[in-house]
């Protein structure tokens, strides 16, 4: 049932490009440049008419709907908040009927995210959820469902379900870009064009990651604690890359957004600490420049400190290689697509390290696949 793999998430890791595919067929064409998808007992007046969208989601769901936030409110203007389902129902919600509720959820179980749904509907919103497992709970309960196919996950880190997860936040993106009036066909059809490309980036960035995060996980198994740092859309990649590490690997990880470490945790720099920072960048895009210029001063301040710095970074980029100790390339992609790619050495990473550790890497200890209890 592994195929061959040593362990269920190595498999499933190695699954992304089939599962991204597979959450991608029939859910657009290049020809009308329309996007469909699917399952949706709300029409195209309301989803247009939706005055924001509340997110709530747990874990990596959570942070899936991190950048699902940036993919929506730069395609669509259309203003996102993010919750965690844990919290959601205890801050007492301002009640707005016209904005949407998303949730996310591999499972469709997740008992937290199950009461932030009832929580939203309560307050009256239509409740939108992006699934893995069709006719689970949360997709039951729900307005429309967008499901993944990623397939079925076993290991309990997720993997193959986050970056399917990113490619229904994307379509969702798309629409609602289209609803609102801020994406023409051209436009749209340029982003489905990239989207269809990033299953055969991933198998490159597969490819070419697995052996040099096999040879990183010889240096740095060792380590006490690690840090991740992004910026924009990069910084939710942090800290899932944070999560997977912590949850496989039991090594502290802490994800941060790059802008933030002059405000505190530089203190914890030295030349034990591991510091893995996401600076990728896309050359045709001003903002995503200028995110990558400020993140290479924030290498150069980790550096300065003798932290040890693993950077991923696009490909062609040879001025990171002369600043920092490592450097993972991935293929050049439009920003809002950069983390399905980035997110993979770091799955790698955490993977790799974790057997070195001797850690049950498929079932790591007090979690469970499917969290039913508040
Ligand atoms: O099934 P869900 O997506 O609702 O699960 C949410 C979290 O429990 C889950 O993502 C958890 O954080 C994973 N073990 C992370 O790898």
């Amino acid at each position: 049932e592994k195929g061959g793999y040593k362990h269920f998430m190595l498999k499933e890791i190695w699954e992304q490009p089939r599962a991204i595919r597979d959450t991608t067929l029939g859910r657009f064409s290049l020809d009308s440049g329309k996007v469909y998808l699917g399952e949706m007992d709300i029409d195209d007046e309301e989803l247009a008419a939706a005055s924001s969208i509340n997110i709530a989601a747990c874990g990596t769901s959570w942070h899936a709907g991190m950048a699902g936030k940036y993919m929506i409110e730069r395609l669509a203007r259309l203003p996102v908040d993010v919750d965690y389902a844990s919290e959601y129902r205890y801050r007492n919600p301002i009640p707005d009927r016209n904005a949407l509720g998303l949730l996310i959820t591999q499972s469709g179980e997740t008992a937290d995210t199950l009461a932030a749904q009832r929580e939203m509907k309560n307050l009256g919103s239509k409740t939108v959820a992006i699934c893995n497992v069709v006719g689970a709970m949360v997709a039951r309960e729900a307005h429309g469902a967008i499901y993944t196919h990623a397939g079925p996950e076993i290991g309990v880190a997720s993997t193959k379900a986050f970056t399917s997860q990113l490619t229904a936040l994307f379509l969702l993106a798309l629409k609602l870009g289209q609803l609102r009036g801020r994406l023409d066909k051209e436009k749209s059809v340029a982003l489905m064009e990239e989207l269809s490309r990033t299953p055969a980036k991933i198998e490159e960035v597969l490819r070419i990651s697995s052996p040099q995060c096999e040879q990183l996980a010889k240096d740095f198994s060792n380590a006490r604690d690690f840090l991740y740092l992004g910026r924009g859309i990069h910084f939710p990649i942090a800290l899932e890359g944070a999560l997977k590490l912590k949850e496989i690997s039991y090594i502290h990880a802490e994800g941060y957004p790059a802008g933030e470490m002059k405000h505190g945790p530089n203190a914890l720099i030295d030349e034990t600490l591991p510091v893995v920072v996401l600076a990728s960048r896309d050359e045709s895009d001003p903002a995503s420049k200028l995110r990558y210029e400020k993140t290479l001063s924030n290498i150069q301040e980790v550096t300065a400190r003798s932290g040890r710095v693993i950077a991923i970074a696009t490909e062609g980029d040879t001025t990171i290689g002369q600043l920092v100790e490592h450097v993972i390339h991935i293929p050049a992609t439009i920003e809002l697509l950069s983390p399905l790619l980035e997110i993979v050495p770091l799955q790698l990473l955490a993977y790799y390290i974790a057997v070195r550790r001797g850690c049950d890497v498929d079932q790591p200890r007090n979690l469970a696949k499917s969290v039913t209890v508040e």
